[in-house]
């Protein structure tokens, strides 16, 4: 197949929700229809459901799931598919961040009982900053939920988005006749039987077509032709540019645990959704169909086993092709690293693969050389940009609890930040370390591995920090800005970038150094200038 069309045929996005909306069930539908996985349950929940440390080493430990579900591929329509996982819990709410800058788009999942949920606002704000082309699917149909045109409005209003129903519900819960495809205009019959579910489709002419009535009773009938007619009168038309601009969002209703509805969703996914797209670096806008190769790390995933140090780095390629055993250029380090057994993944497994092309994820294996956000090219200077640290929640001091081992805390930490668990800082008053994380939980997690994996203790102590500030100014010799360095001493400090971040104790203090400092910007983002990019 030509080099052109591997790019056509691949769609790489990721599956966003609050944790219980159906994410993993869905997930699941979508893979059965791949026929990348032979029955349901094939797919193990990562999720955290007590939300317990413990329960998240328990999940790590278990490497071969949490790994291989990183990245599920599967055929589908002749399409290569690649679903990148997010975790939906909220305390690895960065590991989302970051993943979303691999994907070319998104399917958000919206439980049609609970609306728009807390973690579905952050994440889907990241999408609408980068114009990532959303489709949304209000899952749970079979259950009682809100009304269709209510929660239509609370998307709109709670997400900022712009919706268009491209599938609308005929009934809900116990009285959820099916599903009406306004697009290729036929009905879908909710029978309950998941296995059958999508053969259950009938065309009709137009909505005054008597098999309607037919298939669903009058009053449900009746019904869906008012509501249709207030869909078309409300709604703007499907336009598949709006939608690949991140103007549009277009919204599918079914059932995934039914498994109703999934085939439309799948289906319209195939038409409309972006091929790879073109990504931003510093130095230029790369096309996927140049022929030279470059990608980026977006994840890098350790190995929990001390017998094997090496960790998993995935790279997402942008352009050209990536070969196994051909040396390329690792831009930070200015060093040509080759790689003999690149993984690809499938629904439940990697395996060694010769050739990536762009869109697809590869897994190399690392002994400690990448860092989330590095670049690889065939030789050309290129570093991508949008890989930002956001400001973390929750803040300690970390301290040394065995003066015997400093060096292997001080490497644990190191290698833990590369990986993304959490942030540190460093106080410029007096060097000590500063932990930041989005999550209580992460806190545990560093706990835990440091010690397990690289045989130190730490102790944590409290710091009261509101926000983290990226701080930006136009002159870092004027009178202003020397003025807050020396007023605020207390309260700066270095990311691992070197870059300076202030410490606001609280959203007033924070508020109170704006006003008296006018000239310069707080950022809770690292990479301030270039958030809106992709
Ligand atoms: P998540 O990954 O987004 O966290 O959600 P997940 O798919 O694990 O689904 C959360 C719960 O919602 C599960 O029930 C799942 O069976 C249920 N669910 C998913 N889709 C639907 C749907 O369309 N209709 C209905 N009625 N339920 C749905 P659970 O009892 O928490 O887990 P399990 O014991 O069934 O695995």
């Amino acid at each position: 197949m030509k080099f052109k069309d591997q790019i056509a045929r691949r769609r790489t996005f990721g599956i966003i929700s609050h944790p219980d909306a159906g994410k993993t069930t869905l997930t699941e539908k979508l893979l059965l229809y791949g026929g990348a996985i032979q029955e349901a349950g094939a797919v193990k929940s990562n999720k955290i459901k007590k939300g317990a440390a413990s329960d998240f080493m328990e999940i790590e430990r278990q490497r071969g799931i949490s790994v291989a579900t990183s990245v599920l591929a599967f055929e589908y329509d002749n399409k290569k598919i690649n679903i990148l996982d997010t975790p939906g819990h909220k305390d690895f709410a960065e590991d989302t961040f970051r993943t979303l800058t691999a994907v070319d788009s998104v399917i958000v999942v919206i439980d049609v009982a609970k609306g728009v949920e807390e973690q579905t606002e952050k994440l889907v704000e990241v999408c609408r900053m980068r114009k990532i082309p959303i489709i949304v699917f209000i899952n749970k149909m079979d259950r009682e939920g809100k009304d269709a045109f209510d929660l239509m409005d609370e998307i709109e209003q709670k997400l900022s988005l712009r919706v268009v129903p491209l599938s609308f519900p005929i009934g809900m819960g116990y009285d959820l006749k099916g599903i009406y495809n306004l697009q290729r205009k036929n009905v879908n019959i909710f029978t309950g039987d998941s296995v059958k579910q999508h053969k259950n489709v009938t065309s009709i002419n137009d909505l005054s077509d008597p098999k309607l009535d037919e298939l669903v009773g009058t009053k449900a009938a009746d019904t869906l032709r008012e509501e249709i007619e207030l869909v078309e009168g409300i709604y703007p038309d499907f336009n598949r540019q709006e939608y690949l601009d991140g103007e549009l969002q277009p919204v599918f209703f079914g059932s995934a645990l039914h498994n109703f509805g999934v085939k439309e969703l799948l289906d319209g996914f195939i038409e409309i959704a972006p091929a790879p797209r073109s990504k931003k670096a510093e130095e230029r806008l790369v096309q996927p169909d140049e022929k030279d190769f470059s990608g980026f790390v977006f994840k890098i995933h350790a190995n929990m086993d001390p017998r094997h140090r090496d960790r998993l780095a995935f790279v997402k390629v942008v352009s050209g092709v990536f070969e196994r055993n051909t040396a390329y250029k690792h831009v930070r380090l200015d060093k040509n690293l080759k790689f003999s057994s690149p993984n690809a993944f499938f629904a439940e497994k990697k395996e060694i693969v010769d050739e990536s092309f762009p869109g697809d994820i590869v897994g190399l294996h690392d002994t400690g050389n990448f860092k989330i956000g590095d670049t690889l090219t065939s030789g050309e200077e290129l570093h991508y940009k949008g890989i930002p640290s956001f400001s973390p929640e929750h803040f300690r001091y970390i301290n040394n609890a065995d003066p015997m081992k400093s060096k292997q805390l001080a490497k644990g930490v190191d290698q833990l930040m590369d990986e993304g668990v959490a942030q540190l800082f460093t106080l410029e008053l007096n060097g000590r370390k500063v932990i930041g994380t989005v999550g209580a939980l992460q806190f545990e997690v560093i706990q835990y591995r440091l010690e397990h994996e690289y045989g130190a203790t730490c102790a944590y102590e409290n710091l009261n920090v509101h926000k983290a500030c990226w701080v930006d100014t136009a002159d870092e010799n004027s009178a202003e800005f020397l003025d807050f360095k020396r007023v605020k001493a207390k309260f700066l400090a270095h990311d691992k970038r070197g870059q300076l971040v202030f410490f606001a104790d609280s959203a007033f203090s924070l508020q109170m150094t704006q006003q008296k400092y006018p000239s310069i910007k707080f950022h809770f983002v690292s990479e301030f200038d270039r958030i809106n990019e992709n």
